[in-house]
Protein backbone atom coordinates (compact mmCIF):
# COMPACT_ATOMS: atom_id res chain seq x y z
CA UNK A 1 0.00 0.00 0.00
CA UNK A 2 1.51 3.43 -0.72
CA UNK A 3 1.03 6.48 1.31
CA UNK A 4 -2.40 7.65 -0.18
CA UNK A 5 -3.84 4.37 0.28
CA UNK A 6 -2.77 4.29 3.96
CA UNK A 7 -4.04 7.74 4.29
CA UNK A 8 -7.39 6.49 3.18
CA UNK A 9 -7.85 3.99 5.60
CA UNK A 10 -6.38 6.07 8.46
CA UNK A 11 -9.26 8.80 7.15
CA UNK A 12 -11.72 8.08 10.41
CA UNK A 13 -12.49 8.93 13.61
CA UNK A 14 -11.13 5.77 15.38
CA UNK A 15 -7.98 4.48 15.84
CA UNK A 16 -7.66 1.74 14.01
CA UNK A 17 -5.25 0.05 15.90
CA UNK A 18 -6.54 1.49 19.16
CA UNK A 19 -4.91 3.62 21.78
CA UNK A 20 -2.64 0.68 23.25
CA UNK A 21 0.95 -0.55 22.58
CA UNK A 22 1.66 -4.01 20.56
CA UNK A 23 1.58 -5.98 23.41
CA UNK A 24 5.28 -7.23 22.61
CA UNK A 25 6.67 -3.98 23.28
CA UNK A 26 6.32 -3.47 27.13
CA UNK A 27 8.17 -7.03 27.56
CA UNK A 28 10.65 -6.39 24.98
CA UNK A 29 11.60 -2.92 26.44
CA UNK A 30 11.57 -4.04 30.10
CA UNK A 31 14.31 -3.22 31.69
CA UNK A 32 16.09 -0.50 29.09
CA UNK A 33 16.52 2.61 30.90
CA UNK A 34 14.40 5.35 28.76
CA UNK A 35 16.03 7.56 26.42
CA UNK A 36 16.01 8.16 22.87
CA UNK A 37 13.31 6.17 21.02
CA UNK A 38 12.79 5.99 17.13
CA UNK A 39 9.21 4.12 16.05
CA UNK A 40 9.54 3.65 12.05
CA UNK A 41 5.98 3.10 10.49
CA UNK A 42 4.97 4.53 13.54
CA UNK A 43 0.96 5.04 12.04
CA UNK A 44 -1.62 6.42 14.65
CA UNK A 45 1.14 6.13 17.26
CA UNK A 46 0.38 3.49 19.55
CA UNK A 47 3.52 2.42 20.29
CA UNK A 48 5.83 5.93 20.39
CA UNK A 49 3.17 6.85 22.30
CA UNK A 50 2.89 4.43 24.94
CA UNK A 51 7.21 5.28 25.11
CA UNK A 52 7.11 9.02 25.63
CA UNK A 53 4.40 7.39 28.77
CA UNK A 54 7.16 5.60 29.75
CA UNK A 55 9.59 8.44 29.48
CA UNK A 56 10.97 8.40 26.53
CA UNK A 57 12.06 10.81 24.34
CA UNK A 58 9.95 9.88 20.99
CA UNK A 59 10.28 10.47 17.18
CA UNK A 60 7.69 8.64 14.89
CA UNK A 61 7.81 8.67 11.06
CA UNK A 62 5.63 7.36 8.62
CA UNK A 63 4.69 7.81 4.97
CA UNK A 64 0.86 8.91 5.50
CA UNK A 65 0.37 12.17 7.09
CA UNK A 66 -3.18 11.68 8.05
CA UNK A 67 -1.25 8.53 10.49
CA UNK A 68 1.16 11.02 11.10
CA UNK A 69 -1.77 13.92 12.36
CA UNK A 70 -3.28 11.02 14.42
CA UNK A 71 -0.06 10.17 16.29
CA UNK A 72 -0.07 13.21 16.94
CA UNK A 73 -3.24 13.86 18.80
CA UNK A 74 -3.04 10.63 20.43
CA UNK A 75 0.06 11.85 22.04
CA UNK A 76 -1.77 15.19 23.15
CA UNK A 77 -4.57 12.90 24.51
CA UNK A 78 -2.33 11.09 26.78
CA UNK A 79 -0.44 14.28 27.95
CA UNK A 80 2.71 13.27 26.05
CA UNK A 81 5.10 15.05 23.49
CA UNK A 82 6.85 13.45 20.61
CA UNK A 83 8.46 15.01 17.07
CA UNK A 84 6.81 13.39 14.62
CA UNK A 85 7.57 13.43 11.09
CA UNK A 86 6.06 12.94 7.79
CA UNK A 87 8.96 10.98 5.80
CA UNK A 88 9.37 7.29 4.19
CA UNK A 89 11.40 5.43 5.80
CA UNK A 90 12.95 3.60 2.86
CA UNK A 91 15.40 6.80 2.34
CA UNK A 92 15.24 9.01 5.95
CA UNK A 93 17.95 10.27 6.95
CA UNK A 94 18.19 9.74 10.56
CA UNK A 95 19.59 12.75 12.69
CA UNK A 96 23.36 11.90 13.47
CA UNK A 97 23.61 11.67 17.13
CA UNK A 98 21.33 8.68 17.19
CA UNK A 99 18.29 6.98 19.34
CA UNK A 100 19.41 5.06 22.29
CA UNK A 101 16.19 2.49 21.03
CA UNK A 102 14.50 1.67 17.33
CA UNK A 103 11.32 0.25 16.93
CA UNK A 104 9.68 -0.76 13.82
CA UNK A 105 6.20 -2.69 14.41
CA UNK A 106 4.17 -4.54 11.09
CA UNK A 107 5.57 -2.72 8.54
CA UNK A 108 4.53 -4.58 5.65
CA UNK A 109 6.16 -4.34 2.71
CA UNK A 110 8.53 -6.02 -0.34
CA UNK A 111 11.58 -7.46 0.81
CA UNK A 112 13.47 -5.03 -0.94
CA UNK A 113 12.43 -2.03 0.68
CA UNK A 114 12.10 -3.86 3.78
CA UNK A 115 15.66 -3.86 3.70
CA UNK A 116 16.00 -0.34 2.81
CA UNK A 117 13.99 0.39 5.79
CA UNK A 118 15.95 -1.60 8.14
CA UNK A 119 18.61 -0.12 6.65
CA UNK A 120 17.37 3.30 7.75
CA UNK A 121 16.77 1.78 11.38
CA UNK A 122 20.52 0.03 11.77
CA UNK A 123 21.59 3.91 10.74
CA UNK A 124 19.80 5.58 13.74
CA UNK A 125 21.05 3.14 16.45
CA UNK A 126 23.50 5.19 18.76
CA UNK A 127 26.36 2.59 20.37
CA UNK A 128 24.70 0.38 22.30
CA UNK A 129 21.27 1.08 21.46
CA UNK A 130 18.30 -1.82 20.66
CA UNK A 131 16.41 -2.49 17.35
CA UNK A 132 13.33 -3.85 17.82
CA UNK A 133 11.31 -5.57 14.85
CA UNK A 134 7.95 -7.16 14.61
CA UNK A 135 5.94 -8.09 12.07
CA UNK A 136 3.61 -10.81 10.44
CA UNK A 137 5.24 -13.97 9.70
CA UNK A 138 5.36 -15.90 6.42
CA UNK A 139 4.25 -18.26 8.49
CA UNK A 140 1.37 -16.48 9.64
CA UNK A 141 -0.21 -17.05 5.89
CA UNK A 142 -0.82 -21.14 6.34
CA UNK A 143 -0.91 -21.55 10.29
CA UNK A 144 -1.74 -18.27 11.51
CA UNK A 145 -4.81 -15.77 12.22
CA UNK A 146 -5.95 -12.52 10.32
CA UNK A 147 -2.66 -10.23 8.49
CA UNK A 148 -1.72 -9.36 5.01
CA UNK A 149 -2.61 -12.27 2.80
CA UNK A 150 0.27 -11.29 0.57
CA UNK A 151 3.34 -13.52 0.92
CA UNK A 152 5.66 -11.02 -1.18
CA UNK A 153 5.02 -7.83 2.52
CA UNK A 154 5.14 -10.58 4.70
CA UNK A 155 8.63 -11.69 7.21
CA UNK A 156 10.72 -14.62 8.20
CA UNK A 157 13.36 -13.91 11.01
CA UNK A 158 16.12 -15.42 8.76
CA UNK A 159 14.96 -12.36 6.21
CA UNK A 160 15.48 -9.64 8.86
CA UNK A 161 18.55 -10.73 9.76
CA UNK A 162 20.10 -11.25 6.40
CA UNK A 163 18.80 -7.36 5.88
CA UNK A 164 20.50 -6.63 9.07
CA UNK A 165 23.74 -8.27 8.26
CA UNK A 166 24.00 -6.60 4.68
CA UNK A 167 23.06 -2.90 6.80
CA UNK A 168 26.07 -3.44 9.10
CA UNK A 169 28.30 -4.12 6.32
CA UNK A 170 27.29 -0.99 4.57
CA UNK A 171 27.10 1.23 7.40
CA UNK A 172 30.65 -0.31 9.26
CA UNK A 173 28.75 -1.32 12.39
CA UNK A 174 28.60 -3.99 14.11
CA UNK A 175 24.75 -5.54 16.03
CA UNK A 176 24.71 -8.62 18.77
CA UNK A 177 21.20 -10.34 17.98
CA UNK A 178 19.72 -10.82 20.84
CA UNK A 179 16.60 -12.53 20.22
CA UNK A 180 14.95 -13.75 16.55
CA UNK A 181 12.51 -15.56 15.47
CA UNK A 182 8.92 -16.51 15.86
CA UNK A 183 6.53 -14.96 18.00
CA UNK A 184 2.65 -16.02 18.75
CA UNK A 185 0.52 -13.46 19.29
CA UNK A 186 -3.58 -14.05 20.57
CA UNK A 187 -5.95 -11.99 18.74
CA UNK A 188 -9.90 -12.29 20.40
CA UNK A 189 -12.02 -12.40 17.62
CA UNK A 190 -16.01 -12.73 17.94
CA UNK A 191 -15.46 -16.41 17.01
CA UNK A 192 -12.73 -16.99 20.17
CA UNK A 193 -9.27 -16.52 20.53
CA UNK A 194 -7.04 -17.03 17.62
CA UNK A 195 -3.45 -17.07 17.33
CA UNK A 196 -1.22 -15.00 14.73
CA UNK A 197 2.16 -15.98 13.94
CA UNK A 198 4.88 -12.96 13.92
CA UNK A 199 8.62 -12.48 13.35
CA UNK A 200 10.43 -11.05 16.21
CA UNK A 201 14.07 -9.71 16.24
CA UNK A 202 16.09 -7.53 19.03
CA UNK A 203 19.60 -6.75 18.29
CA UNK A 204 21.61 -4.05 20.06
CA UNK A 205 24.32 -1.90 18.42
CA UNK A 206 28.33 -2.67 19.96
CA UNK A 207 28.93 0.27 21.91
CA UNK A 208 31.86 2.65 21.28
CA UNK A 209 31.76 2.72 17.40
CA UNK A 210 32.17 5.47 15.30
C1 LIG B 1 0.34 -1.95 9.64
S1 LIG B 1 0.69 -0.25 9.89
C2 LIG B 1 1.57 -0.32 11.44
C3 LIG B 1 1.60 0.99 12.17
C4 LIG B 1 2.31 0.97 13.51
N1 LIG B 1 3.69 0.57 13.39
C5 LIG B 1 1.59 0.10 14.49
O1 LIG B 1 2.06 -1.00 14.79
O2 LIG B 1 0.53 0.50 14.95
C6 LIG B 1 1.99 0.02 8.71
C7 LIG B 1 2.45 1.47 8.63
O3 LIG B 1 3.57 1.54 7.77
C8 LIG B 1 3.49 2.78 7.10
N2 LIG B 1 4.38 2.68 5.94
C9 LIG B 1 4.34 1.77 4.95
N3 LIG B 1 5.34 1.97 4.08
C10 LIG B 1 6.04 3.05 4.56
C11 LIG B 1 7.19 3.74 4.11
N4 LIG B 1 7.85 3.37 3.00
N5 LIG B 1 7.63 4.80 4.82
C12 LIG B 1 6.96 5.20 5.94
N6 LIG B 1 5.86 4.58 6.42
C13 LIG B 1 5.41 3.50 5.73
C14 LIG B 1 2.03 2.96 6.80
O4 LIG B 1 1.70 4.30 6.53
C15 LIG B 1 1.41 2.43 8.09
O5 LIG B 1 1.24 3.47 9.01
Amino acid sequence: MDAAAWNSRYDTTELIWKGEPNQFLPVEVNGLTPGRALDLACGEGRNAVWLATQGWTVTGVDFSEVGVAKATTLAADNGVAGTWICADVTGWTPPSDGFDLVVMFYLQVPAHELAMALRTAVAALAPDATLLLVAHDLLNLSEGHGGPQDESVLTTADGVLDSLAAAELSLGVELIVERSGRIDRVVSTPDGDRTAIDTIVRARRVGGES
